[in-house]
């Protein structure tokens, strides 16, 4: 009998520990109390620098292909600098968790009908007599010329995926908002590469120039100097900021290339900060201009950039097919280091 009642006082405690746990465990939504519960949560127990790594995990949350922070990232959604600033914690909250509730003004998404049929959405980067400039989810400009267009519309829905969000567990979106409300910790992205194209693997030998060096282009197949066929591929950072390649560049005794841009607001002299763990060659506009034969730890490279865009192309040595890099400009006022050349 004793027994009977400690077993129901302990099963009635678990399942009131359960529920209380569903209460706090499920996704945060736009509920007065679940926002205040977030809001609480990342007064008390938020960590920007978590939040930074999520942020910059490009693969997952996939913020920094869309967004710019401290000069990093892409052209697609709108400069996030302000944000912290502006935007109260709530407001972020709600503009992540219901991206479409309240789309932020400039940044609308439009659906093209085209004659063809093919349908296109978009945010609309120019509308001219001739021709529509959508610029697509994945970053990719589409021009369009009126005569093919058989109907356009503003879409209420925003072209920031909620699912994105909506895959995170609790502790990271409130660790994602508290970086977010954070401009110290957002400094330290400062002007970091997190995307960039990948060709591989070459042979070893880094020094030895390959065909595609002359005019590196991620939309035309590389060829090797044993007539070997590669595709440019994107790759992200993992949240320590570094590429470090998994198959099928991740190859004992070979090597791969990046790429990536340098936009210049004028010609110039920049500093670029650079880690590597093995050799690498860098070349700024096909001529290279940083070699070394072994592992450098924040390695600060000064470059002549040209008004414009600039290329950047590194030749990574691969001896043990673990080989990591990862790149930064030291200032990034008036630069943009970039996988995608948009203005
Ligand atoms: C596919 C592109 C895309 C991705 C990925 C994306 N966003 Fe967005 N984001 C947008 C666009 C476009 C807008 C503007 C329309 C709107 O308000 O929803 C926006 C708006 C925002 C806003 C509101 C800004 C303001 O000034 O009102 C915030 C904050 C934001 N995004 C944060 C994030 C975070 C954090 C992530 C990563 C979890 C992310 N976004 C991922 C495209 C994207």
């Amino acid at each position: 009998m004793r027994h009977r009642i400690v077993g129901t006082l302990v099963l009635a405690l678990l399942l009131k520990g359960m529920a209380g746990l569903a209460a706090e465990e499920g996704q945060f939504d736009l509920s007065p109390r679940s926002l205040a519960l977030l809001e609480e949560a990342v007064r008390k127990t938020g960590d920007p620098k978590s939040g930074r790594e999520i942020y910059s995990d490009t693969r997952d949350a996939q913020c920094a292909n869309c967004h710019r922070l401290q000069g990093t990232g892409a052209h697609v959604g709108p400069d996030l600098g302000h944000v912290a600033e502006k935007l109260s914690i709530r407001e972020i909250a709600e503009a992540l968790i219901a991206p479409s509730r309240k789309l932020t003004e400039g940044y609308e998404t439009y659906t093209v009908v085209r004659t063809d049929g093919k349908i296109l959405s978009g945010l609309k980067i120019s509308d001219t007599a001739d021709a529509l400039h959508l610029r697509d989810q994945l970053g990719k400009d589409h021009f369009i010329s009126r005569s093919k267009i058989s109907r356009l519309d503003k879409s209420p829905v925003s072209l920031m995926p909620s699912r994105l969000v909506s895959r995170l567990s609790r502790q990271d979106l409130v660790n994602l908002v508290s970086f977010l409300k954070s401009p110290g910790e957002q400094k330290l992205l400062d002007g970091r590469l997190l995307r960039a194209w990948i060709a591989g693997p070459f042979g070893r030998v880094i020094k030895k120039p390959e065909p595609l060096e002359k005019d590196p282009d991620p939309s035309k197949v590389a060829a090797s100097t044993t007539g070997k066929l590669f595709q440019w591929k994107l790759i992200n950072t993992r949240a320590s900021g570094l590429f470090q390649p998994g198959s099928p560049f991740a190859i004992p005794k070979s090597s791969f290339y990046l790429l990536g841009w340098i936009k210049s607001d004028r010609k110039r002299k920049a500093a670029l900060r650079i880690d590597h763990s093995s050799g690498i060659r860098i070349l700024l506009n096909s001529s290279t201009v940083y070699t070394s034969r072994e592992a450098g730890m924040d390695k600060r490279l000064e470059v002549d950039l040209q008004d414009g865009w600039n290329t950047i192309l590194c030749r990574v040595n691969n001896p043990a097919g673990s080989s990591t890099c990862g790149f930064r400009l030291e200032s990034s006022a008036g630069l943009r280091l970039c996988a995608d050349r948009q203005d």
